[in-house]
């Protein structure tokens, strides 16, 4: 068992944890890194061998070194540079979101200085959670093939293939993205580090988020990152309050309330997939009984497969239109479990919310009676909850992070989903917001003068309003790209470059705390809301 050594712990004697077990009764549970007992399950996947794998089909001649996973797979139906990788929803790698989210991005007018970044960080790729329905294809192949089934055709690897993955833990490329996450965040935000000045960092502690957290930060400040930051590790359990991790502590979240958003996708699979399950009940012998659900599963294996293992046969099972109907399957969940259409959508964010308003007023938060989605123990003291903090860098997960933008009032992703299709256009694609280790950046701009809401590309003229005084912006930031804040919330103006003043955003925030409607939403007796019935992200 080993401590990481803390050893810039504020109010702590370096001596009593220079490593070793004697040491660890002097460390607080907040403070220590290693697995403990809220790590959750974890299981470790099979190695890979690449190297030795059969990869390709024997129709596809082209040979491109693999980067380090392979996702060049061919595609059906789909344009030549097809690229299913980022269509998968939460379970896509990284990728900064490749169209934005309606708005352009505006350099910073001379003068003006970024004050501070708040970011809330996904962890990276992992295995399948415990409870996956992806993890029982592995029995559901065995008990076929013990029937007598036989795989034919493109379905024929089936016949050996066996299920190698593990549980919960992060892949070696989940470990690289977060890594690189923190080397680009260094680029972007070295300068706001002030070395003498140690920072609290945030994570849970189960296993992925430890891991993503000091990945990050060794990408961040190098191998020797415990010398700039403590790590703080918030307890992930149910009956805990987690800012970082809310959905356990908010009950009607778990207890099928908000569970409209997986029937709607569940719905949704059974259209887009109708067609591939004919195809592959023609691919096996014997009377399978082979299921949309059983497709969905397989369908699924084709990203976990390739985070883990490097490549999978699955990917080129399916068609274009089967991988965008895959992405929306996703948009459908998410939009409906955790965001504008879920009676705990806002519900699961707020906690976050609250401290965000806390850091920027510097002041501990103060929640309502009813509101309460912190842990208070930890958020009224210096030492668990600074708020001198130029840098603030915590970690969560996907569901959460989605929670977050809604109780921060982003209604561009309220939208509503038909059940029976994509509507054009539409602004939720979840392989844009929270893919596998997925960010968003909350800038705190300081501007001599007032920053004109029109900044038309190329103009020569002062991007300053010469009248006004020092003003004050926040600049949020999904996956590389500027969240126009104006589209979302009135308060903040049509600004070209989706700017908001920030105390114009901080009294819309404390509005927004109330419209979570914290302890009703989480903890009211109602009955389960059907699909589309709630618009708000609560009850
Ligand atoms: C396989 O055979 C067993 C025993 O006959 C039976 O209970 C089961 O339903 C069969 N499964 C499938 C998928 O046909
Ligand atoms: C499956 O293949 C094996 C070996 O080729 C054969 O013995 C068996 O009869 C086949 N089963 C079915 C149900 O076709
Ligand atoms: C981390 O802290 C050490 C010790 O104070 C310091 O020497 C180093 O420069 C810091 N790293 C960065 C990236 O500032
Ligand atoms: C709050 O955090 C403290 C310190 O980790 C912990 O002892 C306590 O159980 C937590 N309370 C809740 C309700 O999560
Ligand atoms: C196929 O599975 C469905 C759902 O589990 C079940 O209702 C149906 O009876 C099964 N059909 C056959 C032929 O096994
Ligand atoms: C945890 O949350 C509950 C529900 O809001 C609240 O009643 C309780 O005071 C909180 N505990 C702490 C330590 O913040
Ligand atoms: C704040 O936390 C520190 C470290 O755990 C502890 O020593 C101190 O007593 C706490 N302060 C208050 C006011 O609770
Ligand atoms: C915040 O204030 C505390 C107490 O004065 C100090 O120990 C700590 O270094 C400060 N942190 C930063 C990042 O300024
Ligand atoms: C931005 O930083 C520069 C250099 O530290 C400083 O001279 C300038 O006053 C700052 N601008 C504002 C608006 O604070
Ligand atoms: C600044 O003030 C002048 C004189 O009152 C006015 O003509 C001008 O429109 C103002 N500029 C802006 C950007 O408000
Ligand atoms: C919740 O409401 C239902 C319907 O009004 C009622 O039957 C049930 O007893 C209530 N449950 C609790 C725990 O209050």
């Amino acid at each position: 068992m080993h401590w990481s050594s803390q050893l810039l712990l504020v109010g702590l004697a370096a001596t009593s944890y220079a490593g070793g077990v004697g040491a660890s009764s002097a460390i607080p549970d907040y403070f220590q890194t290693s697995f403990g007992p809220y790590a959750g399950p974890t299981k470790a996947g099979e190695a890979p061998f690449l190297a030795q794998a059969t990869l390709l089909a024997p129709e596809y001649h082209s040979y491109k070194p693999n980067t380090p996973v392979v996702t060049d797979v061919p595609i059906f139906g789909g344009p030549k540079d097809a690229e299913i990788f980022k269509h998968m929803g939460n379970i896509s790698p990284y990728l900064p979101n490749p169209s934005g989210f309606g708005i352009d991005e505006y350099p910073l007018p001379s003068g003006t200085n970024i004050t501070q970044m708040h970011m809330v960080h996904r962890h990276g790729s992992r295995y399948p959670t415990s409870d996956a329905s992806v993890a029982t294809v592995s029995d559901r192949i065995t008990e076929l093939r013990g029937n007598g089934t036989n795989f034919t055709g493109d379905l024929s690897f089936l016949n050996d293939w066996t299920y190698q993955l593990g549980e919960e833990e992060l892949t070696a490329l989940g470990r690289q993205q977060l890594f690189d996450s923190g080397v680009l965040h260094w680029f972007n935000y070295g300068r706001l580090y002030d070395p003498s000045r140690p920072l609290i960092s945030r994570t849970t502690t189960q296993v992925r988020m430890l891991q993503s957290a000091e990945n990050f930060l060794n990408g961040f400040f190098g191998p020797d990152w415990t010398r700039n930051v403590t790590l703080e590790v918030i307890t992930e359990h149910p009956g805990f309050n987690n800012s970082l991790a809310s959905d356990k502590e908010c009950t009607n979240h778990n207890n099928g309330k908000s569970s409209a958003g997986d029937d709607a996708s569940t719905q949704w699979q059974e259209i887009y997939l109708e067609k591939a399950t004919r195809r592959f009940r023609q691919s096996m012998t014997g009377n399978q009984n082979w299921t949309t659900s059983d497709t969905y599963n397989l369908q699924t294996l084709c990203p976990y497969e390739t985070v883990a293992l490097g490549f999978s046969h699955f990917c080129s099972l399916f068609t274009w239109d089967e991988w965008l109907g895959f992405e929306y399957a996703n948009d459908l969940s998410y939009y409906g479990g955790n965001g504008f259409a879920s009676p705990t959508g806002r519900a699961v964010g707020v906690g976050y919310v609250e401290e965000l308003i806390a850091r920027l007023q510097q002041h501990y938060p103060y929640p309502d009676e009813n509101s309460i989605a912190i842990n208070k123990t930890l958020d009224d003291n210096a030492t668990t909850f600074p708020l001198n903090q130029t840098l603030y860098l915590d970690f969560s997960h996907d569901t959460n992070i989605f929670s977050i933008l809604t109780a921060l009032g982003l209604k561009q992703f309220a939208e509503f989903l038909p059940i029976s299709g994509p509507p054009p256009n539409r602004q939720l694609i979840v392989s844009h917001i929270v893919p596998f280790a997925g960010r968003f950046n909350i800038e705190v701009i300081k501007a001599p003068r007032p920053v004109l809401a029109k900044r038309p590309h190329g103009s020569q003229a002062s991007a300053y309003d010469l009248n006004g005084t020092e003003t004050t912006y926040v600049h949020m930031l999904m996956n590389q790209r500027t969240i126009p804040l104006g589209q979302s919330i009135a308060e903040c103006g049509q600004r070209d470059d989706g700017w908001c003043e920030l105390q114009a955003f901080i009294n819309v925030q404390k509005e927004n705390i109330i419209k979570a409607n914290f302890d009703e939403s989480c903890f009211g007796n109602y009955s389960t809301p059907k699909y589309g019935s709630v618009s708000t992200g609560t009850v």
